[in-house]
């Protein structure tokens, strides 16, 4: 069993659902928006190790199609804190050479949300140590009926259709799939993130709730991981 990061057998992609703010926050006798805001801390150390290991892709769940079915207070909460996120962390993006990008309906987010999403994604652009996509009003069967319609409007022949073509209509385009997806807070569900990129993603469960990860709760997920044998529904031979 490892017990220290294998460099020669990363996870080029890591996805994360960053889940239990709102718990950690009413153990605390507080309202959910402090532990949203208390969630910050988090992304940034996790953020940093990925880059500093050598990860080249983390996708982030910030906010499910789902979620917009919370009280108006709470959406309009974490809109606010998203913008005033992005705008503080660039620096971090910048300082560590990570390009900035996103999935999901972003059209859907507020506009000053949109605005500062725009900026970053546009200073970040030239960044190439890691990817950070930020799932934004995502989720896996919107991603997944958006490429039908797309596929359709293209009026694309079904015998050309294939796994790889359809790959080319997911937001998650020329990115790999991720070969391992964590979930804090002890939930064990997928909760609609990339229905289809993780048919074969080693999944990761923990109890730590995402106000409280750090990096080396991510790099005990790695860990973990590199113990694991993927075998693809092959035989180990
Ligand atoms: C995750 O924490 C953050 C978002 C979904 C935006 P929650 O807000 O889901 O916190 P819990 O799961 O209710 O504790
Ligand atoms: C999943 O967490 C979505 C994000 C972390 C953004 P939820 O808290 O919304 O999921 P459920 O309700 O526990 O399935
Ligand atoms: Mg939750």
């Amino acid at each position: 069993m490892r017990q220290t990061i294998d460099p020669h057998n990363l996870p080029q992609h890591i996805a994360i659902t960053m889940d239990g703010n709102g718990r950690w926050a009413k153990s605390r006798g507080k309202l959910r928006v402090f532990g949203h805001r208390n969630g910050v801390k988090a992304v940034r150390e996790t953020v940093e190790a990925a880059a500093e290991i050598g990860i080249k892709f983390l996708t982030l769940y910030a906010f499910s199609t789902e979620n917009w079915d919370r009280p108006e207070s709470e959406v309009n909460a974490l809109m606010t804190l998203l913008v005033s996120a992005i705008n503080n962390e660039t620096k971090t993006l910048m300082d560590n050479n990570i390009k900035l990008s996103t999935i999901g309906a972003t059209q859907n987010l507020p506009q000053k949300a949109k605005n500062q999403l725009i900026k970053a994604i546009e200073k970040t652009k030239n960044n190439n140590r890691m990817t950070l996509i930020l799932a934004l009003s995502y989720s896996g069967k919107w991603e997944i009926l958006n490429a039908v319609k797309e596929l359709i409007k293209k009026r694309v022949n079904p015998k050309n259709l294939n796994e790889q073509l359809f790959q080319q209509y997911l937001t998650t385009k020329n990115v790999p799939d991720p070969e391992l997806l964590i979930r804090t807070s002890g939930e064990h569900r997928i909760s609609n993130f990339l229905l289809w990129q993780i048919a074969y993603t080693e999944l990761y469960f923990t109890e730590t709730l995402w106000p409280d990860f750090r990096k080396d709760d991510f790099k005990k997920a790695i860990i973990d991981y590199q113990n694991r044998e993927r075998r693809f529904g092959k035989t180990a031979e």
